[in-house]
Protein backbone atom coordinates (compact mmCIF):
# COMPACT_ATOMS: atom_id res chain seq x y z
CA UNK A 1 0.00 0.00 0.00
CA UNK A 2 1.34 3.42 -0.95
CA UNK A 3 1.00 6.11 1.37
CA UNK A 4 2.42 9.75 2.32
CA UNK A 5 4.04 9.97 5.73
CA UNK A 6 5.22 12.79 6.65
CA UNK A 7 5.40 14.28 2.93
CA UNK A 8 7.19 11.33 1.77
CA UNK A 9 5.34 8.91 -0.37
CA UNK A 10 6.47 5.34 1.01
CA UNK A 11 5.14 1.56 -0.09
CA UNK A 12 4.26 0.87 3.61
CA UNK A 13 4.39 -3.20 4.39
CA UNK A 14 1.55 -5.25 5.42
CA UNK A 15 2.98 -7.48 7.83
CA UNK A 16 6.02 -6.32 9.80
CA UNK A 17 7.82 -9.08 12.10
CA UNK A 18 10.84 -8.17 14.44
CA UNK A 19 13.27 -10.05 16.45
CA UNK A 20 14.03 -7.86 19.55
CA UNK A 21 17.28 -8.24 20.33
CA UNK A 22 19.60 -5.70 22.51
CA UNK A 23 17.81 -5.82 25.67
CA UNK A 24 20.71 -7.27 27.25
CA UNK A 25 23.50 -4.93 25.77
CA UNK A 26 20.95 -1.92 26.25
CA UNK A 27 20.91 -2.73 30.14
CA UNK A 28 24.90 -3.12 30.32
CA UNK A 29 25.01 0.46 28.31
CA UNK A 30 23.12 1.58 31.77
CA UNK A 31 24.90 -0.11 34.07
CA UNK A 32 21.67 -1.89 35.53
CA UNK A 33 20.88 -5.80 35.27
CA UNK A 34 19.67 -7.61 32.09
CA UNK A 35 16.09 -8.08 33.38
CA UNK A 36 15.91 -3.97 33.23
CA UNK A 37 16.46 -4.05 29.51
CA UNK A 38 13.74 -6.57 29.14
CA UNK A 39 11.65 -4.45 31.36
CA UNK A 40 12.02 -1.27 28.94
CA UNK A 41 11.91 -3.92 26.31
CA UNK A 42 8.51 -4.60 27.32
CA UNK A 43 7.46 -1.25 28.09
CA UNK A 44 7.92 -0.19 24.35
CA UNK A 45 5.95 -2.38 23.06
CA UNK A 46 2.62 -0.59 23.24
CA UNK A 47 3.61 2.66 21.70
CA UNK A 48 5.32 0.27 18.89
CA UNK A 49 1.90 -1.36 18.28
CA UNK A 50 0.15 2.31 18.03
CA UNK A 51 2.99 3.65 15.71
CA UNK A 52 2.51 0.06 13.30
CA UNK A 53 -0.83 1.16 12.81
CA UNK A 54 -0.54 4.61 12.65
CA UNK A 55 1.83 4.47 9.67
CA UNK A 56 -0.21 1.92 7.88
CA UNK A 57 1.02 -1.78 8.91
CA UNK A 58 -1.78 -4.54 9.69
CA UNK A 59 -0.42 -7.11 11.06
CA UNK A 60 2.65 -6.92 13.30
CA UNK A 61 4.48 -10.48 14.50
CA UNK A 62 7.23 -9.60 17.56
CA UNK A 63 9.54 -12.26 18.49
CA UNK A 64 9.52 -12.29 22.12
CA UNK A 65 10.98 -15.76 23.59
CA UNK A 66 12.30 -18.72 21.37
CA UNK A 67 12.41 -22.65 22.10
CA UNK A 68 16.45 -22.19 22.89
CA UNK A 69 15.80 -19.47 25.02
CA UNK A 70 15.23 -21.73 28.44
CA UNK A 71 18.80 -21.96 28.36
CA UNK A 72 19.06 -18.71 29.87
CA UNK A 73 19.90 -18.51 33.47
CA UNK A 74 16.17 -19.30 35.19
CA UNK A 75 16.10 -15.74 37.27
CA UNK A 76 15.83 -14.20 33.94
CA UNK A 77 13.77 -16.45 32.49
CA UNK A 78 11.59 -16.20 35.40
CA UNK A 79 11.36 -12.60 34.81
CA UNK A 80 10.51 -12.57 31.32
CA UNK A 81 7.54 -15.25 32.16
CA UNK A 82 6.46 -12.65 35.05
CA UNK A 83 6.69 -9.57 31.91
CA UNK A 84 4.92 -11.72 29.46
CA UNK A 85 2.20 -12.93 32.61
CA UNK A 86 1.53 -8.38 33.71
CA UNK A 87 1.59 -7.57 29.65
CA UNK A 88 -1.06 -10.05 28.81
CA UNK A 89 -2.92 -8.86 31.96
CA UNK A 90 -2.43 -5.07 31.93
CA UNK A 91 -2.57 -4.05 28.27
CA UNK A 92 -5.98 -6.06 27.46
CA UNK A 93 -8.16 -3.01 28.00
CA UNK A 94 -5.85 -0.59 25.94
CA UNK A 95 -5.90 -3.33 23.35
CA UNK A 96 -9.83 -3.71 23.70
CA UNK A 97 -10.03 0.47 23.03
CA UNK A 98 -6.98 0.38 20.34
CA UNK A 99 -9.50 -2.65 17.99
CA UNK A 100 -6.05 -4.22 18.40
CA UNK A 101 -6.63 -8.37 18.05
CA UNK A 102 -3.55 -10.39 20.17
CA UNK A 103 -2.69 -14.24 18.79
CA UNK A 104 0.20 -16.23 20.30
CA UNK A 105 2.54 -18.64 18.57
CA UNK A 106 4.70 -20.88 19.42
CA UNK A 107 4.10 -24.20 21.26
CA UNK A 108 1.72 -23.75 24.26
CA UNK A 109 3.16 -27.05 26.05
CA UNK A 110 5.53 -25.97 28.45
CA UNK A 111 4.44 -22.30 29.30
CA UNK A 112 2.96 -22.33 32.88
CA UNK A 113 -1.14 -22.55 33.64
CA UNK A 114 -1.17 -18.86 34.61
CA UNK A 115 0.11 -17.73 31.07
CA UNK A 116 -2.07 -20.67 29.49
CA UNK A 117 -5.23 -18.66 31.07
CA UNK A 118 -3.93 -15.01 30.04
CA UNK A 119 -3.82 -16.22 26.37
CA UNK A 120 -6.61 -17.69 26.02
CA UNK A 121 -8.80 -14.60 28.04
CA UNK A 122 -6.72 -12.32 25.33
CA UNK A 123 -7.10 -13.88 22.51
CA UNK A 124 -10.59 -14.48 22.95
CA UNK A 125 -11.52 -11.13 23.86
CA UNK A 126 -9.73 -9.89 20.93
CA UNK A 127 -10.96 -12.22 18.42
CA UNK A 128 -13.13 -9.99 17.42
CA UNK A 129 -11.04 -6.64 16.66
CA UNK A 130 -10.52 -5.43 13.36
CA UNK A 131 -7.30 -3.20 13.92
CA UNK A 132 -4.29 -4.20 14.25
CA UNK A 133 -3.50 -7.91 14.16
CA UNK A 134 -0.48 -8.25 16.54
CA UNK A 135 0.79 -11.38 17.38
CA UNK A 136 3.38 -12.66 20.24
CA UNK A 137 6.10 -15.52 19.05
CA UNK A 138 6.62 -17.33 22.74
CA UNK A 139 8.02 -20.37 22.87
CA UNK A 140 8.31 -20.31 19.54
CA UNK A 141 10.94 -22.16 16.84
CA UNK A 142 10.49 -22.45 13.28
CA UNK A 143 11.64 -25.66 13.02
CA UNK A 144 9.63 -26.90 16.08
CA UNK A 145 6.63 -25.05 14.52
CA UNK A 146 6.97 -26.64 11.09
CA UNK A 147 7.27 -30.22 13.07
CA UNK A 148 4.27 -29.87 15.03
CA UNK A 149 2.67 -29.17 11.66
CA UNK A 150 3.43 -32.04 9.66
CA UNK A 151 2.50 -33.97 12.70
CA UNK A 152 -0.86 -32.61 12.99
CA UNK A 153 -1.13 -33.10 9.27
CA UNK A 154 -0.21 -36.64 9.86
CA UNK A 155 -2.77 -37.12 12.82
CA UNK A 156 -5.32 -35.49 10.55
CA UNK A 157 -4.66 -37.91 7.42
CA UNK A 158 -2.91 -35.83 5.26
CA UNK A 159 -0.02 -38.91 4.64
CA UNK A 160 -0.64 -39.31 1.05
CA UNK A 161 2.22 -37.56 -1.30
CA UNK A 162 -0.15 -35.53 -3.29
CA UNK A 163 -2.22 -34.07 -0.94
CA UNK A 164 0.76 -32.05 0.64
CA UNK A 165 0.74 -28.62 -0.96
CA UNK A 166 2.14 -25.60 0.56
CA UNK A 167 -0.93 -24.17 1.06
CA UNK A 168 -2.26 -27.27 3.30
CA UNK A 169 1.23 -26.79 4.99
CA UNK A 170 0.64 -23.27 5.95
CA UNK A 171 -2.84 -23.60 7.09
CA UNK A 172 -1.33 -26.07 9.55
CA UNK A 173 1.60 -23.37 11.09
CA UNK A 174 1.11 -21.50 13.86
CA UNK A 175 0.08 -18.66 11.06
CA UNK A 176 -2.73 -19.59 9.36
CA UNK A 177 -4.38 -17.14 7.65
CA UNK A 178 -2.31 -14.29 8.44
CA UNK A 179 -0.51 -13.01 5.26
CA UNK A 180 3.28 -13.27 5.09
CA UNK A 181 5.73 -11.02 6.94
CA UNK A 182 6.50 -8.46 3.93
CA UNK A 183 9.33 -7.12 5.97
CA UNK A 184 11.63 -8.73 8.48
CA UNK A 185 13.40 -6.31 11.39
CA UNK A 186 16.25 -7.11 13.60
CA UNK A 187 17.72 -4.85 15.97
CA UNK A 188 20.80 -4.83 18.29
CA UNK A 189 23.16 -5.24 14.64
CA UNK A 190 23.45 -8.89 14.49
CA UNK A 191 22.25 -10.40 11.26
CA UNK A 192 20.47 -13.37 11.84
CA UNK A 193 17.16 -15.06 11.56
CA UNK A 194 17.70 -17.34 14.42
CA UNK A 195 14.72 -19.82 13.87
CA UNK A 196 12.08 -17.14 13.22
CA UNK A 197 9.34 -17.84 10.49
CA UNK A 198 11.80 -19.54 8.31
CA UNK A 199 8.92 -21.06 6.24
CA UNK A 200 6.94 -17.54 6.15
CA UNK A 201 10.10 -15.25 5.21
CA UNK A 202 11.14 -17.05 2.05
CA UNK A 203 10.24 -13.79 0.14
CA UNK A 204 10.30 -11.28 3.12
CA UNK A 205 13.23 -8.05 2.88
CA UNK A 206 15.49 -8.46 5.76
CA UNK A 207 16.45 -4.99 7.41
CA UNK A 208 19.00 -5.19 10.29
CA UNK A 209 19.65 -1.85 12.47
CA UNK A 210 22.12 -1.61 15.08
CA UNK A 211 19.89 0.22 17.62
CA UNK A 212 18.97 -2.16 20.92
CA UNK A 213 15.57 -3.44 20.73
CA UNK A 214 14.56 -0.63 24.20
CA UNK A 215 15.83 2.45 22.14
CA UNK A 216 13.59 1.59 19.12
CA UNK A 217 11.00 3.74 17.96
CA UNK A 218 8.52 5.20 15.25
CA UNK A 219 11.90 7.04 13.37
CA UNK A 220 13.90 3.45 13.43
CA UNK A 221 10.68 1.83 12.03
CA UNK A 222 10.35 4.80 9.62
CA UNK A 223 13.73 4.21 8.08
CA UNK A 224 12.70 0.56 8.06
CA UNK A 225 9.81 1.13 5.78
CA UNK A 226 11.84 3.76 3.57
CA UNK A 227 14.39 1.07 3.13
CA UNK A 228 11.61 -1.24 2.56
CA UNK A 229 10.21 0.89 0.05
CA UNK A 230 13.69 1.26 -2.12
CA UNK A 231 13.74 -2.89 -2.44
CA UNK A 232 12.55 -3.63 -5.77
CA UNK A 233 10.91 -7.16 -5.01
CA UNK A 234 10.53 -9.71 -7.68
CA UNK A 235 9.77 -12.86 -5.83
CA UNK A 236 11.67 -14.93 -8.41
CA UNK A 237 10.69 -13.44 -10.95
CA UNK A 238 12.30 -10.96 -13.50
C1 LIG B 1 16.66 -10.22 23.28
O1 LIG B 1 17.57 -9.42 23.97
C2 LIG B 1 15.36 -10.16 23.87
C3 LIG B 1 14.64 -11.23 24.39
C4 LIG B 1 15.14 -12.61 24.40
C5 LIG B 1 13.35 -11.03 25.01
C6 LIG B 1 12.40 -10.13 24.28
C7 LIG B 1 11.40 -9.69 25.24
C8 LIG B 1 10.97 -8.44 25.43
C9 LIG B 1 11.34 -7.28 24.60
C10 LIG B 1 10.08 -8.13 26.54
C11 LIG B 1 8.67 -8.57 26.51
C12 LIG B 1 7.87 -8.40 25.30
C13 LIG B 1 6.51 -8.38 25.33
C14 LIG B 1 5.75 -8.56 24.08
C15 LIG B 1 5.76 -8.17 26.56
P1 LIG B 1 18.83 -10.11 24.61
O2 LIG B 1 18.55 -10.43 26.02
O3 LIG B 1 19.26 -11.30 23.80
O4 LIG B 1 19.88 -8.96 24.50
P2 LIG B 1 21.47 -9.12 24.34
O5 LIG B 1 21.69 -9.86 23.05
O6 LIG B 1 21.93 -7.71 24.31
O7 LIG B 1 21.96 -9.88 25.54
Amino acid sequence: MERTIDGELLNIPQHVAIIMDGNGRWARQHHRPRTFGHKKGAAIVEQICDDAWELGIKYLTLYAFSTENWKRPADEVTTLMGLFHQYLVSYLDRMMKQNIRIRIIGDRRGLSQQILDDIERDERESAGNTGLQFNIALNYGSRDEMIRAMQKMAADGHTKPEEITPELFSSYLDTAGMPDPDLLIRTSGEQRISNYLLWQIAYSELYFTPVLWPDFNRDVLLDAIRAYSKRDRRFGGV
